[in-house]
Parts: C-alpha cells; structure tokens; sequence
C-alpha cells in the first residue's frame, strides 16, 4: 500500500485558483487560534498524516523547526490493532513515540467498523492520551478501499460513515475525533458538501478537505473553489484545507480567498520541514524566513538520520533514509548524482560519504572548492 501511495508525485505542486501574490501584505489577514474541543492549535497550520513518512523521526524533525499547529501519525489500521492485542503482541509499529511525545498530538485510524473504531480510538484516549484521532475517509489505495472498504470507498457509504463518527465520539469523549475526508470517490460522484453536513451532525470536532477525488489520486491540481464552498455547509466546526500547498504564500492565499480556518500541508513539508516556520511567519504579517542555507540544510537532513536510526536501527533505518535523503536534495541543482548514490546507500559510513561528496551546496561554497 505505501509503495502505491509513494509514487505520486512529490513535485509540480500547484495551488489552483488566482495568482499567487509574491509579498503577503502586512495587517491584512487575521488568523485565529483553532480549537477542535479543548485542543488549541495554533498557530492553524497541520502536519498532513502520510503513510510511510509521517513517524516518529520526521515528526520530532518538524516540531523543532516549528510553526506547526498539529501534527499527526502515519494512519494506523484499526482492526490490525484490535487483533495484536487479542494476542497480546506489541501494539501497531506506527504508534512508536505516540506515548511521550510533545502535545498536541493526532493520530489517525482507518477502519469501516463503528465498534472497532470505538474500541481503538477509547485506547488510544486512556492509553497514549492522543490530543486528537483523525478518521482516515481519503485513502484511494486499493487495499484499503476494495478490499477492506475503507478510506476513502466510505465516501460512498455516508450513513456508515455516520456511525463510525458517532461512535467513536461517544468512545473518546472529551477527546476530539476529526475527519479527513476528500471531494469524493471520483469527479462524476463529488459529495463532499453532503459528507460535510453528516460528519458535523455526527459530532466530529472538525473536517479537513483535501481537494481531489479518490480516483484522482494525485494527478492534476487540487480544486480548492471547491473546498471553499464546503465552508457554506458546516455550520460550527472547522474547516481545513489541503491539497498542493507548498509555499508560505500559498498558505496566506488560502486563507484569504477561500475562507479556510486551517490549512493542511504534506509533500512539500517531506524535505523543507521548515515550511511551516515560513507560513506561520507569514500569517502572522512577519517577513518570510528564507530557506535555510544547503548547509544547514545537509545538517537537518543529518540530524533526521540520527532521528531515523534511533526509531528504527541502523540498517533499516539506513535504507528508509534513502526516500528522505531524496526529499531534501529534490529540486536542487546538482541533486540528480546526489539521488543516484542515495538510493543505492546501505550502510551509515556510506550515507556520510555520499553525503559529503554530493549533496547539493551553496554556490559561494562550491566556487571556493
Ligand atoms: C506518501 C503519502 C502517504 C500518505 N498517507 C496518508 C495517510 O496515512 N493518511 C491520510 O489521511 N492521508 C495520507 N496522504 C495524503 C496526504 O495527507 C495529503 O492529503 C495529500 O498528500 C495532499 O496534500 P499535499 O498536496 O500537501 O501533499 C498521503 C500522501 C502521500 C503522498
């Protein structure tokens, strides 16, 4: 399943709607705090759940840089949890870190089960004391929506997916329970209006939208008109946009002119987990942070494999930071012969070497070599 979800592409993000502006004018824009419940994020900027990516490691990454209002966990499938613990086996891999780290914290589940959900979801409130558990209703891979009838194969299904809601709300009160949701199953069957309404009704602190059908998939842009209309069918909870956001001023713009109360970011977060310091400067009328310099940028992506090795040990971690090493050097000049090496890499000493040899550097750097 996450080898489908790893091939859609991490680049060409584009917003769709007006043009981007380059400056954010200043006093322009309030942006306030979110709450879903008791949970105060702020500032309103999410770390999107992505499969595969999302662990322990680029968390702790992302926390440091800051400017992130939540963050969430890879998704964890629910009945997977509900049978390692019949068997009195370890609980899901995925759930590594979730007990002591910092707050707020989500952490998404995937199911079309309303009791297992449930039973999940109380554990995960007494238990680890999550801030936040997101219901995965947008997985397009096949293997959670054929063959297990979930994700986003619920948006098909609103009655059920009001009894997921339902129930699980009743299970982790006062705790919030969100719901991730996109515009629909596919462009001919879009009902992210009508899912709206029923995930509110059923008692969900708040939706997040990311503007693609299912059998979209990744491919063209995300159509955020339509998540903006979404907003004229919630009458109390929050609404989040996501899809494609990938600049500071792409988040401002997305406040502005679609009327959002919080926005969403994934991909582009994968190598610049700075991005959300960027856009939090940015709402907050300051000026936009530039990017780290590559060096300090070959230092975080270090520092991620120090972080990636202690989750998951040496030599897995080495081949997982391949993926990651990949995200940082994306887009730079020079990065092609960087990932060739990378993606081959199998032991620390060589990552380090292949590091120094040819991550991309500054120009002033490189000139004076
Ligand atoms: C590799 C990968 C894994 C993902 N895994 C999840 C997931 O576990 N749960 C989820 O709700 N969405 C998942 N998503 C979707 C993202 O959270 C997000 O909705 C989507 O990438 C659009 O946002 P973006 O344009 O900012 O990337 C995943 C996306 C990618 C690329």
């Amino acid at each position: 399943m996450e080898r489908d979800i790893q091939v859609a592409r991490l680049s060409n993000l584009r917003i769709h709607g007006p043009p981007v502006e380059h400056h954010v004018p200043q006093g322009t824009l309030s942006v306030a705090p979110l709450r879903f419940g008791d949970v105060v994020i702020d500032p309103p900027i999410l770390q999107a759940p992505m499969a595969g990516y999302t662990n322990y490691a680029f968390r702790q990454i992302v926390r440091e840089y800051g400017g992130v209002g939540l963050q969430a966990t890879e998704m964890v499938n629910a009945r997977g949890f509900v049978w390692l613990d019949e068997h009195e086996a370890e609980h899901p891999d995925r759930l590594w870190g979730v007990r002591d780290e910092a707050r707020p914290l989500a952490v998404q589940i995937w199911d079309n089960d309303p009791e297992i959900m449930a039973k999940v979801g109380r554990r995960l409130v007494e238990e680890y004391r999550v801030s936040v558990v997101d219901i995965n209703f947008g997985c397009p891979v096949k293997q959670v929506t054929e063959r297990a009838h979930s994700g986003s194969y619920l948006l098909s299904q609103p009655q059920r997916m009001y009894a997921i809601i339902s129930r699980l709300v009743a299970a982790c009160t006062p705790t919030p329970v969100t719901a991730k949701i996109r515009l629909g199953c596919a462009r001919d069957c879009i009902n992210a209006n009508e899912i709206a309404r029923v995930v509110e009704d059923a008692g969900a602190a708040a939706l997040t939208v990311h503007g693609r059908t299912a059998a979209d998939f990744f491919k063209g842009h995300a159509d955020w008109e339509r998540i903006a209309d979404i907003k004229h069918h919630l009458t109390s909870i929050p609404l989040i946009g996501n899809g494609d956001l990938d600049s500071a001023e792409k988040v401002v713009h997305a406040f502005r002119t679609f009327g959002v109360d919080g926005v969403m970011i994934a991909r582009a977060a994968l190598g610049r987990p700075w991005l959300f310091g960027q856009a939090a400067a940015a709402l907050r009328g300051e000026a936009i942070p530039p990017d780290p310099s590559l060096e300090l940028q070959k230092q975080c992506m270090l520092r991620h494999y120090d972080l990636v090795v202690e989750r998951f040990g040496v030599q897995k971690g080495t081949y997982l930071m391949r993926k990651f090493a990949c995200c940082y050097a994306q887009a730079k000049y020079g990065s092609r012969m960087f990932r060739t090496k990378i993606a081959q890499v199998s032991s620390p000493a060589e990552f380090y070497d292949i590091v120094q040899q040819y991550f991309p550097q500054d120009i002033s750097d490189s000139e004076t070599l």
